[in-house]
């Protein structure tokens, strides 16, 4: 018998983009939140050898390039387990990006693995290979709201909130995520000025050529860290609200996670993003417009998200933006309770 998980999908509740690394990454510092959509996978190890995918959507790949492939290569040489592992990918998430669907049905095959073999990893090992695999698949080994650090891929679980209604949005556009990356540099590098996504040499606006060095010491030195440092004060701020004696503020009458959106954080992306993609700006407006307390794209996108006061206010905003010929689904956060009482469930 195969063993099922629910792989659910992330939102990024702000994001900001610290300097270029040497490893080609860059620093990160966001706040994941797992939320109710997913798609569902199957595990099941049998007679034989290799790794078999299967996925009625052809836009998902069946060899080593599927984080999939990659995680049980590695946790099934660390367990040192014989036969072969077929995973059945019953895809409901869009495709689009934004939403960590990939990275989360690599976690989700781990988790089943570990079921269909009966053999259990340590949880820090099973922290390494998800790390390994992609920078945004540990957070889906922690669940609910989770504080990504280094290049998004050290983990912390934060406060568990009460849920929050949302609506997500996702336009059929596909962000390259190493080239915002790429044009976010560009952006810093030219002072501010619009650059695009599109590669190097094929700049959208006049960027000032600069030496490498030259545009990571300005980064380094104001920029980047000035944006981490922003964040991370709003963070702290609003996590240490409770116990600090201040008097409850208008956010803590609400839903925290509304409270938190509200301290200031934002996605950087977003800078880089909707000057390529006007489309994706438009959805965020139209989310404004349908009644969202805050909205904002989800990584590098395209998808985006609305926060709403009530699941009332977020399915009617939902049918709203349908109309308008978003396709736009309702749906709640996930606590870290819910996602791990859910995933098998
Ligand atoms: O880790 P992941 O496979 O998701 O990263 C995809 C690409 O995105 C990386 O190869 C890199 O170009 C870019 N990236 C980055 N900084 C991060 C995360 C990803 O530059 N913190």
């Amino acid at each position: 018998m195969p063993v099922t998980v629910r792989s659910f999908a992330k939102i990024n509740l702000g994001l900001r983009i610290g300097a270029p690394r040497a490893d080609g990454f860059h620093e990160l510092l966001t706040v994941y939140q797992t939320i109710g959509l997913h798609d569902i996978v199957h595990v099941s190890a049998t007679r034989g050898t290799g790794i078999e995918i299967r996925c009625a959507d052809p836009r998902v790949p069946r060899d080593e390039s599927n984080t999939c492939f990659r995680i049980v290569e590695k946790a099934t040489r660390v367990l040192g387990a014989k036969g072969r592992i077929v995973i059945e990918i019953d895809k409901r998430l869009p495709v689009q990006g934004g939403m960590g669907g990939a990275s989360s049905n690599a976690v989700a095959v781990l988790l089943g693995l570990e079921r269909a073999l009966k053999k259990v990893l340590p949880a820090a090992e099973k922290l390494r290979i998800a790390a390994e695999v992609g920078s945004d698949l540990p957070l889906f080994l922690v669940g609910g709201t989770v504080l990504g650090v280094s290049r998004g891929e050290q983990v912390y679980p934060l406060q568990d909130l009460p849920a929050a209604a949302c609506v997500v949005v996702t336009p059929e556009v596909g962000v390259s995520t190493p080239q915002a990356f790429a044009a976010w540099d560009r952006l810093c590098d030219a002072g501010r000025e619009p650059a695009g996504l599109r590669p190097a040499g094929q700049p959208r606006a006049a960027v000032p050529t600069q030496s490498p060095n030259t545009s990571l010491a300005k980064l380094t030195v104001t920029g980047a860290s000035d944006r981490m440092v922003g964040l991370s004060r709003a963070l702290s701020a609003w996590l240490s609200e409770p116990y600090s004696g201040a008097p409850f503020g208008r956010g803590r009458a609400e839903n925290p996670l509304l409270a938190l959106v509200r301290a200031g954080i934002k996605n950087d992306f977003e800078e880089v993003v909707f000057p390529e993609y006007p489309e994706l700006g438009e959805a965020k407006r139209a989310l404004e417009r349908a009644g969202a307390k805050y909205a904002s794209l989800s990584g590098s996108g395209s998808t985006l998200y609305g926060l709403f006061a009530s699941r009332q206010a977020a399915v009617r905003a939902a049918g709203k933006l349908r109309k308008q010929g978003w396709t736009a689904q309702a749906t709640v956060t996930l606590t870290r309770r819910q996602y791990w009482k859910r995933i098998f469930g």
